[in-house]
């Protein structure tokens, strides 16, 4: 990459061989971009062609209408680029945690095979077109393969992150009703041993699960339901390798995935088969600038919609070789991610700002031997990535060689949206750039009217937005409306996140406007977070907030009116199990606070945004329309008490 003022471009031989290299393509999707994704889609394989590319009934819309198409057909035996050419190249490269365990590898050919064994496993099971099967496991390939054997019978897969808690997992499986749940005796996690199946016994109570169905990976011991529980391998092993992809519809339900909103409870995000399947292909192709001799590593959890696009889908159906770990990215070393890449040759490495000031905090000297020689691109996302940790990455890892993509997207966008493209640029530290080609992005102020260049606004997208849109929030249509359509009209899309754009069009996000907390790149709400210390008999009020940290980006802080008898200490331990119980240990806090009131309006309205600037250090602004201003000074005393500590 080369520098001209404070901005990056790539180099001429990166440009030179680079699939998109000038700006051409952009001026194409602004003119006309349905056309553009239309001229995309029509290179996949279609089981029948759509009549209608776009239409818009606000606040819903629809792509492809009237196409069926199916993934796992466009990933394998009608593979556009011709299944004799694809099958023996690599599809997964599973790195297990521990050290001495072998790799496995699993070419195209192989993957189809299992998909379709399991696939007929399943619909063996009596599951068909439009069914619910939770999915319940870490980074092993069986998690792959559970998920493109329900795409290929249609069934609709609801991947839950295996750090969740067994209540998290079994109120997702409630609101889906659904009645397979696919999970795991166990996995390595820093050398030991997490025991899964004992979550899923859990999590199964009260929900409509008749079969679990679990891989065994760990060997640990599990309790073991006869009636109920079936070993992955024995369905699979017995059933035909063949099994017919199932006809979908461009708009048929693909898959739902749950992600923290403002209130307590989680929204089920629906994605639709015809639009992911569009955006996902491209997207990835582009960004990425995959290639055929690329190895994508994306370290994203499955359980999460990076997981889905960029570790799965994307580089499936562009035959790229996905590499996924099963383990911590330090360890038994700090420098086990450098190690993997340079022992797999990845060319093209996707992590999270998180991620990155890790390696950072970890000192040069852990990576002083890698030359990542095989690195070509690198890539960010989940949330802000600051200067310094973009120059960081930029340096240390790209050796200024490799063009760095910060990618902005949501769970609800179902691909990337903002980002400047490797061979084009520009690039610039602490902005995700340009729009993709098409995306029709604003910067509102609060009554809906266009920022000025410079100006911090709400970041909203117009139509036609994108093709995989979410498409409603499942069975639940009014939050859907409120959510996003609601606060510029059912036209508008709103993010939740503000940002600016600068001189040169590149745009900066600045961070969530609503009550999402970004810790780690994860999403969690404060209102849900809120509901799980709520539950704690003796706590009569809580209010949880985010606060900025130096590597996981912001972290909850909890502050609590307790009731009760317990001491301190106590009590602080009691919060943290009920987070951990209803959530997972995923969501700790940083800190609970035992205090005797909030801050609040005259109408009782908890001012969340004061309780963060104690914290900030910000000033605290005008305090005279709360109801009890004087606790404001006894929990800055606490908090700087805690502080000094
Ligand atoms: C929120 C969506 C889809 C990727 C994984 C997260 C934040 C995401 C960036 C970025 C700054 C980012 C936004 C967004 N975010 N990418 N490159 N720069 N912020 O998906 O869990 O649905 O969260 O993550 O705040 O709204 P998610």
């Amino acid at each position: 990459m080369h520098q001209k003022g404070d901005l990056y471009y790539p180099n001429e031989d990166f440009k030179k061989i680079a699939l998109i290299n000038n700006r051409e393509i952009y001026q194409e999707a602004e003119k006309d971009p349905v056309k553009f994704w239309e001229k995309l889609a029509e290179s996949l394989s279609w089981q029948k062609k759509w009549e209608k590319t776009f239409e818009h009934n606000p606040p819903y819309v629809k792509w492809f209408v009237g196409g069926k198409i199916n993934i796992t057909e466009n990933i394998f035996e009608k593979n556009p680029q011709g299944w004799e050419k694809i099958k023996d190249k690599n599809a997964i490269i599973w790195q297990p945690e521990l050290v001495d365990e072998e790799q496995k590898i699993f070419t195209y050919k192989d993957l189809f095979e299992k998909v379709n064994k399991f696939a007929n496993a399943l619909k063996k099971l009596g599951v068909k077109k439009g069914d619910r099967v939770g999915i319940y496991l870490p980074m092993i390939p069986e998690v792959i393969i559970s998920m493109l054997a329900c795409a290929r019978i249609g069934a609709v897969h609801t991947v839950v992150f295996s750090a969740f808690s067994p209540h998290a997992l079994q109120v997702r499986l409630q609101d889906t009703e659904a009645k397979i749940l696919i999970t795991t005796d166990g996995y390595y996690r820093r050398g030991g041993v997490v025991g899964l199946k004992q979550n899923a016994d859990e999590a199964v109570d009260n929900t409509s699960v008749e079969k679990v169905i679990v891989v065994k990976r760990a060997g640990n011991p599990v309790n073991w339901d006869e009636g109920r529980d079936l070993w992955f391998e024995e369905i699979s092993s017995q059933e035909s390798g063949e099994c017919p992809a199932e006809e979908m519809d461009s708009e048929d339900l693909f898959f739902i995935l749950y992600t923290s909103g403002s209130t307590g409870k989680p929204k089920g995000i629906m994605h639709t088969c015809g639009g992911y399947i569009v955006q996902a292909k491209f997207t990835g192709q582009w960004i990425f600038d995959l290639k055929d001799d690329d190895i994508l590593w994306c370290t994203s959890d499955v359980g999460w919609i990076t997981g889905h696009t960029y570790t799965i889908y994307s580089p499936l159906l562009n035959t790229v070789p996905t590499l996924i770990f099963e383990g911590a990215p330090d360890w038994p070393n700090p420098d086990r991610w450098a190690q993997i890449i340079e022992d797999n040759k990845v060319t093209t490495f996707y992590t999270a700002p998180t991620a990155i000031r890790m390696f950072e905090k970890y000192g040069l000297e852990v990576i002083e031997k890698y030359k990542f020689e095989s690195l070509q691109l690198l890539g960010s996302v989940g949330e802000p990535i600051d200067d310094s940790a973009w120059l960081w990455y930029f340096k240390n890892v790209g050796k200024e060689r490799c063009p760095l993509v910060d990618t902005w997207w949501q769970t609800e966008t179902g691909g990337i949206l903002i980002t400047s493209l490797p061979g084009v640029g520009p690039f610039k530290p602490a902005f995700s750039g340009l729009p993709f080609p098409g995306m029709n992005f604003e910067i509102f102020d609060e009554e809906g009217n266009i920022c000025p260049q410079g100006k911090q606004g709400n970041l909203v997208l117009l139509p036609p937005f994108n093709p995989s849109l979410l498409r409603g929030v499942y069975k639940n249509p009014e939050k859907y409306l409120e959510t996003y359509w609601k606060d510029y009209g059912e036209k508008v899309y709103f993010t939740s996140d503000a940002a600016y754009r600068d001189e040169n069009g590149l745009i900066r996000i600045i961070g969530r406007v609503d009550d999402v907390i970004k810790m780690a790149g994860h999403r969690l709400s404060t209102g849900e977070l809120e509901a799980a210390v709520n539950l704690h008999p003796d706590i009569t009020e809580c209010a949880a907030i985010g606060i900025p940290d130096e590597i996981r980006g912001e972290v909850p802080i909890v502050f609590v009116i307790y009731k009760g008898k317990k001491g301190e200490d106590e009590v602080k331990k009691e919060v943290v199990d009920y987070i951990k119980k209803e959530i997972g240990p995923i969501a700790l806090p940083k800190e609970v606070y035992l205090v005797d009131d909030l801050p609040k309006t005259r109408s009782g309205k908890i001012m969340r945004r004061i309780l963060r600037k104690l914290f900030t250090g910000e000033d605290l602004g005008d305090l005279s329309t709360l109801a009890n201003s004087e606790i404001v000074s006894k929990l800055k005393n606490k908090v700087a008490g805690n502080n000094e500590k």
